[in-house]
């Protein structure tokens, strides 16, 4: 039987959450927290099964001859089913009836804010794409992936699916509109976990209603974060942790004005500053997920102390992970 294992990266947005949702751009960093796609191919035509542990997935079975409506399928397995119907629809001869077994296990639970929906989707489509040897570049693979995600949750900026193929640390703008890998060997950062699960769709609409009453404050606090994505861009390059902190600061305050900040993150954060960590902000869409605070390696055992005693819990990761690749063949 023809098989086949892919692993993709997690996420953590670095800056620029939600502004890049509305044509600015962002800086995200993959983690070493990898979620794995076993891809078979069956002898049963037309047939999908999935298995996903991680979240209760049992041999769901879905019939790609029908092609029926993914909205009214459970969430844990839509973005496998999108990402093998879209992968299907483009190379109609190349896949024909194939009937596949699908299964995933992930390093991190879906609850961290990592981008598992989107870990998921690089993960499968890559998965595929080696099956049936098709030759594809990164920028025709995220194209595919960013269409199976607006299917599937209809928003996004896509600057997760970048962080699962390319890896390391990525400036991005909007869909992709630009895609650069900064050269980085270190990011010496401290992962703070709220415990509480953010909705990022929820989130997304609650800015998008805010940028509905105030269209030109939003805006400038848009581009304000724009400019601290560009200045920290550079900031990076050249290793300045003290004024990148300084960054992660100032956008922490627009995330504030953005409305998606919260009480457990602002405790984390405040923490994690009276510490002594040279900068702290909340990570992805806000509302609960991951804080992070940059440090120093004389402060770094503080800062941890910090946050936990605030009652979040210290994520270690790795971070600057290669993007997807072949697991085994
Ligand atoms: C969520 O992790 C980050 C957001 O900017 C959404 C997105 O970019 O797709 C809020």
């Amino acid at each position: 039987m023809k098989k086949i294992i892919t692993s993709a990266p997690g996420k953590l947005m670095l800056m620029g959450e939600h502004s890049v949702v509305h044509d600015r751009g962002c800086l995200v960093v993959a983690v070493d927290q990898r979620l794995r796609v076993e891809l078979s191919l069956l002898d049963q035509e037309n047939k999908l099964i999935i298995c996903a542990p991680n979240v209760n997935i049992k041999d769901f079975y879905y019939d790609l001859a029908t092609n029926k409506d993914i909205s009214t399928l459970p969430k844990e397995v839509r973005f496998v089913v999108q990402s093998v119907r879209n992968f299907k629809k483009k190379y109609a001869d190349i896949f024909k009836k194939s009937g596949l077994q699908i299964n995933t296990s992930s390093d991190f639970a879906s609850t961290f804010g990592f981008g598992s929906s989107s870990a998921v989707t690089v993960g499968t489509i890559f998965a595929l794409i080696k099956l049936f040897d098709v030759s594809v570049s990164n920028r025709q693979l995220f194209n595919l992936c960013y269409q199976t995600v607006l299917d599937v949750q209809g928003l996004g900026s896509g600057f997760d699916l970048a962080a699962a193929i390319w890896g390391g640390i990525l400036y991005f703008e909007t869909g992709g509109k630009k895609i650069e890998e900064i050269s980085l060997s270190n990011l010496p950062l401290v992962v703070g976990y709220t415990g509480i699960k953010a909705d990022t769709v929820t989130l997304v609409q609650q800015v998008n209603s805010r940028l509905s009453h105030y269209p030109s404050l939003m805006n400038t606090v848009f581009d304000l974060s724009w400019i601290l994505v560009k200045k920290g861009k550079q900031l990076l390059q050249s290793q300045n942790w003290s004024k990148f902190g300084e960054l992660m600061d100032l956008h922490q305050g627009l995330s504030y004005t953005m409305g998606v900040s919260s009480c457990q993150l602002e405790k984390q954060i405040m923490a994690a500053r009276q510490a002594g960590a040279l900068g702290a902000k909340l990570s992805g869409a806000g509302g609960g997920d991951c804080m992070l605070a940059l440090v120093s390696d004389e402060n770094r055992a503080q800062v941890e102390q910090s946050i936990k005693d605030v009652g979040g819990e210290v994520l270690v990761v790795d971070l600057l992970a290669p993007g997807v690749r072949v697991e085994s063949k």
